[in-house]
């Protein structure tokens, strides 16, 4: 089994956690990470978060079907396993950005029977979708999901136990921003849960993968969905993804402690975790 890599302890004398997260320098805009450029429609003036907000309109009536074809299944596997690291906190409220159809706040909700989960989208596609998924499983009074924005999450300081979102990191148009915002919004000790894909590291499988993600997962794509950039943005933005350490170096930055990765199914995917302070860090 894959070990947990705890970040070493150098990285954090060198880099020690702010003392709160309402003293979090900001960043400046204009250090934008390279990724935040990867837009779904290159010739489109809009900005990232409206292209990506259109792009997941456009899929959400095929995305539950696609996301089962194009992993042959794998992806329920994968949040499973994210949603697993949560059971020693046994969190009471939590919230899942970038719900889109809303799986994860459903399998949240099977697995750890939190007293309420909120699900954030900036799709009123996918999220409609996901709001009828609720009704027909009886979920609605313990699941809501709300259109919402990760940069600007409209929940106080503190006010969640856990904080998940898969595959949803990627597309955001400002990473840094998006997770001090669920920083703020998670209670001190609670703990985020990130679910990312990533690209294998081992020659042979890394070939493999290739071979899928450049020619076959495209083809699939644009039959079922009819949207060529969905599967083009799809490889493009995993691709330009600070991955692996670089990641957690940015979770080390935004203010969160006791961060580790898992990669899985060969490195095609990793969960990252990391903590909210309980106790303010002394500089
Ligand atoms: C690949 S889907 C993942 C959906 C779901 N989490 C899952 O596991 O299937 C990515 C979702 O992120 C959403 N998204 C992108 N940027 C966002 C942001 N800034 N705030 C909230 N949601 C966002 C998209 O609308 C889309 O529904």
């Amino acid at each position: 089994m894959v070990q947990f890599k705890i970040q070493n302890l150098a990285f954090k004398i060198k880099h020690p956690l702010p003392r709160s997260h309402n003293i979090l320098p900001l960043r400046p805009m204009q250090n934008k990470l390279p990724h935040d450029e990867i837009v779904p429609f290159k010739d489109s003036e809009s900005t990232k978060k409206k292209q990506v907000a259109e792009m997941f309109n456009q899929i959400a009536f095929r995305y539950d079907f696609l996301n089962r074809f194009l992993s042959m299944g794998i992806d329920k596997g994968w949040r499973r396993k994210a949603i697993r690291l949560l059971k020693p906190l046994q969190p009471k409220r939590v919230l899942d950005v970038a719900t889109g159809t809303g799986d994860v706040a459903i399998l949240t909700w099977k697995m750890l029977k939190p007293t309420e989960i909120i699900g954030i989208d900036i799709s009123e596609g996918m999220l409609d979708f996901g709001r009828k998924k609720l009704k027909t499983k009886g979920l609605e009074k313990y699941i809501r999901l709300e259109s919402g924005d990760s940069e600007t999450i409209n929940h106080p300081d503190n006010s969640f136990d856990a904080v998940t979102v898969a595959f949803g990191v990627r597309n955001f148009e400002d990473l840094e921003k998006g997770l001090r915002e669920m920083n703020r919004v998670l209670r001190p000790g609670g703990q985020l849960i990130v679910l990312e894909f990533s690209k294998p590291k081992t020659g042979g499988f890394r070939n493999l993968y290739n071979f899928y993600m450049g020619l076959v997962a495209p083809q699939f794509g644009k039959l079922f969905s009819k949207s060529r950039e969905a599967y083009q943005y799809l490889i493009d933005s995993v691709k330009a993804f600070p991955e692996g350490p670089d990641f957690i170096t940015i979770l080390n930055k935004t203010g969160y402690c006791d961060t580790a990765m898992k990669p899985l199914s060969l490195g095609i995917c990793t969960i990252y975790s990391g903590k909210k302070p309980s106790t303010p860090v002394s500089s």
